[in-house]
């Protein structure tokens, strides 16, 4: 048999990161540069069951039983088994990579899951549509932290950009004038758990403050939605500017993130602001296409330690 590869892309919030959480709607869509990697090769020669998994890049090499049932590569593992009503795996080497930065807002934990649960699905012979690769991603994802709005899971299984409201049903984009994004990354890694739990504790302290700005944030998540989908990308400039204005007001930007975003808006970017988790991580600036040279240079400048150039269209090119 041979092996089987399977893939799945990271991902950027443009709008609506952390408000999303407490119901507010988000925009995200794929970044197809970077992308984790699971190959699965059979190895006829072991027991039905021996499942070794090798991640070098985390410095993993384990057998699928010796790790705890709730480590995030077992429980994609599992938890498509059981989707199938099965109990073990054929004996096999499991061999997972990725590009994607981790704890940087790119969604390398959701990468990984939906790349194995594709890969193992298809291992055992069988298809899973991407809504039921989303809903295991998700339980995978609730292990990294324990409430999710299901934002990542969703946009990185179904490799399209999303309009996204936690608990209903999901809307993709429609996206008649393509535009260009530039990714600079602080380089400073910050798990989405903490600052997800941080601002959780503000906002028990003091619902109504945080209530108005997750309903700020929502309103503007609209507005992008309804600029994207009457191709008019240039307003959302202005639009991503006021996201981060409400981010710093919620304590999640951090001043290596506003360094970056000052000095993509200062090389030309029509708005920027953090994506994802913040505190650290990545930062998106909205950019005209001949101007993306140019706004990564004063990115890395800056300090950016890597900045990624994507279109954001329907499909991928
Ligand atoms: C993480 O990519 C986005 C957050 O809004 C968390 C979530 O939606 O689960 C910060």
């Amino acid at each position: 048999m041979p092996a089987i590869t399977a893939t799945a892309p990271g991902k950027v919030i443009l709008f609506g990161e952390h408000a999303v959480v407490y119901g507010r709607p988000a925009i995200a869509v794929p970044v197809n540069q970077v992308r984790a990697r699971v190959v699965i090769s059979a190895d006829p020669h072991s027991a039905p069951g021996r499942v070794l998994v090798r991640a070098p890049d985390v410095g993993l090499e384990a057998e699928l039983g010796e790790l705890p049932e709730k480590h995030p590569l077992a429980q994609a593992i599992l938890g498509t088994l059981k989707a199938f009503g099965l109990e073990r795996m054929p004996a096999c080497a499991v061999r997972i990579s990725s590009t994607i930065p981790v704890a940087a807002g790119l969604g390398s934990g959701a990468a990984v899951s939906v790349a194995l649960i594709r890969a193992t699905a298809t291992f055992l012979g069988q298809r899973l549509p991407a809504e039921r690769v989303s809903a295991l991603a998700y339980e995978v994802d609730k292990l990294y932290h324990g409430t999710p709005s299901g934002i990542d899971n969703t946009v990185i299984a179904y490799g399209l950009p999303v309009y996204f409201i936690r608990g209903q049903p999901i809307e993709l984009l429609k996206l008649p004038v393509p535009f260009t994004i530039v990714i600079g990354d602080t380089g400073i890694q910050s798990p989405t758990a903490i600052a997800v739990g941080d601002l959780r504790r503000l906002w028990q302290e003091d619902p109504g403050r945080y209530e108005a700005l997750f309903d700020a944030v929502g309103v503007i998540a609209q507005a992008a939605r309804r600029s994207i989908e009457s191709g008019k990308p240039d307003e959302l400039g202005p639009l991503m500017n006021e996201n981060q204005v409400l981010l710093a007001k919620m304590g999640i930007s951090c001043p290596e993130l506003d360094r970056l975003v000052a000095a993509a808006l200062s090389a030309g970017a029509l708005g920027a602001k953090l994506s994802g988790g913040g505190r650290g991580g990545n930062m998106i600036a909205l950019v005209r296409s001949e101007a993306a040279a140019s706004v990564a240079q004063a990115l890395e400048r800056s300090g950016a330690i890597r900045t990624i150039s994507t279109s954001v269209r329907l499909r991928a090119q």
